[in-house]
């Protein structure tokens, strides 16, 4: 592992980062009510770059009432399905005209290097909101043939009809901070919903940015509104919230069962994204290098904070020790440093905290008598690095086999025959991920579908794209993102039955004369 420079922070974002960081509530933007502001970070420096308001209850309930105002009364729900297409194409292609500045304040935000920031983040941003563009004109229900055994005539007209589910709350994670909004804010929008997004305290800044783009789209006043502030007041304030009718959520399933209990309140309808313990199964007829390749990527993409991250590393015993080698050659010669450097392959974890999570479950493999066959420490340098870490000698019951670490840590895995793996692979509370590598087409046919996975990939990891249901079984979340899945996220469905003619009922009874 090699460590590379610091560079500046581009003199591109001055003019944004130079603006006060308000809320965006109905089109305006303001200080949060209380004053206060909290501190944003570079976290490959630990410097503060911005200071942003740090929206609370009273925040969060100005943006319910402003998105019940634009979603009951304003123009949005007036608006032509094809009008509301126009206008998240549009946003589609501002992120794509700004995707350099946006993919700048990913690296300063998040540390993640420039040019995956640039063509992973922001580019499936802007395909997000153009994918579902196109859904807004398709969202429809059926007709259906029905025969209602005590009316036999069967004059009727039945039908259903799928209806923005109305005002919904999104709070989202650090990890990907502009995809993880548009993942949101796309389906949401292209069903007719009105929005109060809660952007992660770590990485606000390029959600504000998308406010302003989204201003600068057209959309009207009160449809999207924009709260930064912390978690355990401005996020849990949005699902308690009883002028909440749906919250969809992408973070830990920590707060995800919190976020369950919250909405009981008023049975606002949830939606899930949770974390994961994705194991990456290696066979011995697999195209080695590919495969070695693949399973690197799938632990240290995005400095490990994925939550489809590829952590459990199983590999058939007759080729573990190359592939562990393999993995770990990679790990040793990673560029470490500042996303800012363009030869950086991992930048540092987003902040302190994760930081520090990171160094106890390394120091937590230690004590447990792991070997760090790479890495297995932080780096000597201000900013929050971890060296990319390869661990083995581990059995499936220990805390860094069990516990999702979210950091460039793999634990390798050997196994023996095909019949235990399945049952290895899915002993996890989780289920959102998993990997396949083998060149015999029928073997990975079946492990696929043994596995208790809401994705699977096959000789590829991490693939993702605006037209593929995403999230998780078990512990992993509730409901599916992306594709023609998330119109179930943000609607309700109206099943209307229609006489053909006004119809006699009888006093008593349903049975028809
Ligand atoms: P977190 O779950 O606390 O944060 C995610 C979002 O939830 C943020 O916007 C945060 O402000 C908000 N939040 C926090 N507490 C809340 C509450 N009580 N009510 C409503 N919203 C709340 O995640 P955190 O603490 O940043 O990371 C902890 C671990 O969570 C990570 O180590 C990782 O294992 C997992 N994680 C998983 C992610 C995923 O993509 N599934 C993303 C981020 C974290
Ligand atoms: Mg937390």
């Amino acid at each position: 592992m090699t460590t590379a420079s610091t560079p500046a922070v581009p003199q591109t974002l001055q003019p944004f980062l130079a603006k006060p960081k308000q809320l965006m509530i109905n089109g305006q933007w303001s200080a949060a009510k209380s004053g206060e502001t909290f501190d944003v970070f570079n976290p490959a420096s630990g410097e503060v770059v911005a200071q942003c308001a740090a929206g609370d209850a009273k925040d969060i309930d100005q943006a319910v009432k402003a998105a019940r105002k634009a979603f009951e009364q304003g123009p949005w729900s007036k608006l032509s399905p094809s009008d509301r297409g126009k206008l998240l194409w549009k946003i589609g292609d501002l992120i794509e005209a700004n995707n350099e500045e946006l993919a700048q304040l990913e690296t300063l935000d998040n540390g993640k290097p420039y040019g995956i920031a640039l063509a992973v983040d922001v580019a499936l941003a802007a395909d997000m909101f153009r994918y579902m563009a196109g859904w807004c004109t398709k969202i429809q229900g059926d007709t259906f043939p029905i025969t209602v055994p005590y009316a036999p005539d069967n004059d009727f007209h039945a039908f259903t009809l799928k209806e923005p589910v109305g005002v919904v709350g999104q709070i989202i994670p650090w990890n990907f901070p502009l995809l993880m909004a548009a993942w949101k804010l796309g389906p949401a929008l292209a069903a007719g919903c009105c929005v109060v997004l809660k952007p992660a305290e770590q990485t606000p800044l390029s959600a504000l940015r998308l406010g302003e783009l989204i201003q600068e789209a057209g959309l009207p006043e009160g449809v999207v509104n924009i709260v930064t502030g912390m978690g355990e007041t401005a996020g849990a304030a949005i699902a308690a919230h009883d002028g909440v009718d749906k919250v969809a959520f992408t973070g830990s399933t920590e707060v995800g069962k919190l976020i369950i209990k919250a909405a009981a309140g008023n049975l606002k309808k949830v939606t899930l994204e949770l974390g994961g313990k994705s194991p990456n199964v290696v066979y011995k007829d697999a195209d080695m290098d590919a495969a070695i390749a693949g399973a690197a990527s799938a632990i240290f993409f995005n400095q490990g904070q994925v939550c489809s991250a590829g952590s459990r590393l199983f590999i058939e015993e007759d080729v573990f020790d190359d592939v562990l080698a393999g993995v770990g050659d990679i790990a040793k010669n990673m560029k470490v440093g500042d996303g800012f450097d363009s030869a950086t392959e991992m930048g540092p974890l987003v902040s302190k905290e994760q930081h520090d999570r990171v160094k106890h479950y390394l120091d937590a493999g230690k004590a447990g008598g792991a070997t760090m066959a790479v890495g297995g420490g932080l780096l000597d340098r201000p900013g929050y690095f971890v060296q990319p870490t390869v661990i083995a000698n581990v059995n499936d019951d220990m805390k860094v086999v069990k516990e999702e670490i979210f950091g460039p840590v793999v634990t390798a895995l050997p196994f023996k025959d095909d019949r235990e793996i399945a049952d290895r692979a899915n002993d996890t509370d989780y289920g959102l991920a998993a990997g396949v590598w083998t060149k015999d087409i029928s073997k990975a046919h079946k492990l696929a579908k043994s596995l208790r996975a809401g994705s699977v990939w096959v000789n590829c990891y991490n693939i993702f794209d605006a037209a593929l249901p995403f999230g998780g079984y078990k512990q992993s979340g509730l409901g599916r993102e992306g594709a023609k899945g998330s119109q179930a996220m943000f609607t309700e469905m109206k099943t209307t039955i229609i006489a053909r003619e006004p119809r006699k009922m009888p006093r008593m009874g349903m049975a028809a004369e």
